[in-house]
């Protein structure tokens, strides 16, 4: 794919810099964008259930347009018993990728804070920075639902300064529903978001938010607190909530949430019974470095395979056999 950073291709009088077109053009440029894949699944059940979960190759026009994965779906799945993924992102390059690979629901999740702006916690971004991410994301997109998280501070005075940030992001940045965190006492807010057209998503358990009040990444809803958990989350799914996020909850707890709620719930460190699980893309493809939270999986090495790129390149560079006449011109 021709590198953005090239600028206007085809500008009158501009040498081009790309090679001959061997590669779709990027998604949005018109029919050239269908990439070589398999359509949809590889299951084939799977695949006429849900045209959008899992590859996509068949998002040409001849093919039909493809539309965005919306909320009566992420529901549907739930009373067939199907389980799906959601991933974090906070750019284009991994918005576009996760979307074409079928990931129904991309959330652009407050930790960018530790992933994208080098912040300890997710505490101190602001609705200033994390807007241009929500937007670059839905830009991006053009399957995934997308999901914006609201920052800390931004919703806990309450639900009409709730409903202020919330249409920030859904007018300045197309989000297609945002996400908070907090129990029953955030039922109000998730309500007048709600009835104000704005899908939310809930989350409870360990609430990073909140992380100094709870003395730490501590598992949430052990001994009576599981009863107390399940309250919340029946509080959140009566107030209009579509669906919701627990973390770090004991993953029998999580299993009785999921089996008491009509909505979807979405695990991360929450076990097996969640009708979706979550992880942070950084996590899930070894591109974060440093001791992993017990509840990831790394199914990638990218931090080693792009070190060794970068190794790869300086010494090429140092050598002098970069660029070569191939990369070079006349
Ligand atoms: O901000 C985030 O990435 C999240 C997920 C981990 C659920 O809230």
């Amino acid at each position: 794919m021709a590198a953005a950073h090239y600028g206007p291709a085809g500008e009158p009088g501009a040498e081009s810099a790309d090679e001959p077109a061997a590669e779709p053009a990027p998604y949005g440029s018109g029919p050239a964008a269908t990439p070589a894949a398999p359509a949809g699944s590889s299951d084939p059940k799977l695949s006429e259930a849900h045209p959008r979960i899992g590859p996509r190759g068949s998002d040409s026009p001849a093919a039909g347009p493809l539309k965005r994965v919306r909320i009566p779906q992420l529901q549907a799945m739930k009373e067939r018993g199907e389980r799906w993924a959601m991933l974090t992102a906070y750019d284009q390059y991994a918005a576009e990728i996760f979307d074409e690979a079928g990931i129904p629901v991309l959330l652009v999740g407050d930790s960018a804070a530790n992933n994208v702006y080098a912040y300890e916690t997710t505490i101190p971004l602001t609705v200033d920075e994390h807007l241009p991410l929500v937007r670059a994301v839905t830009r991006s997109a053009r399957h995934s639902l997308v999901v914006a998280d609201l920052p800390f501070g931004s919703y806990q005075d309450g639900p009409s300064q709730a409903l202020a940030t919330a249409t920030r992001f859904m007018k300045e940045a197309q989000a297609h529903a945002v996400k908070l965190e907090g129990g029953r006492h955030v039922a109000p807010v998730v309500e007048l978001l709600t009835q104000a057209g704005i899908p939310v998503m809930a989350h409870i358990g360990f609430t990073p938010q909140s992380e100094h009040a709870l003395g730490g990444y501590r598992v949430q809803g052990r001994g009576g607190a599981g009863d107390v958990l399940v309250e919340d989350a029946l509080a959140l799914e009566r107030a209009g909530a579509f669906a919701l996020v627990m973390e770090m909850v004991p993953a029998p707890v999580a299993a009785q949430v999921t089996k008491t709620l009509r909505i979807p719930t979405i695990g991360i460190g929450a076990g097996p019974d969640c009708d979706a699980q979550v992880l942070v893309w950084q996590d899930m493809a070894g591109l974060r470095g440093g001791k992993a939270p017990r509840f990831v999986k790394r199914y990638a090495d990218l931090r080693g395979t792009l070190k060794d790129a970068a190794v790869a390149y300086a010494a090429e560079v140092a050598s002098g056999s970069f660029p070569d006449a191939a990369h070079s011109f006349d």
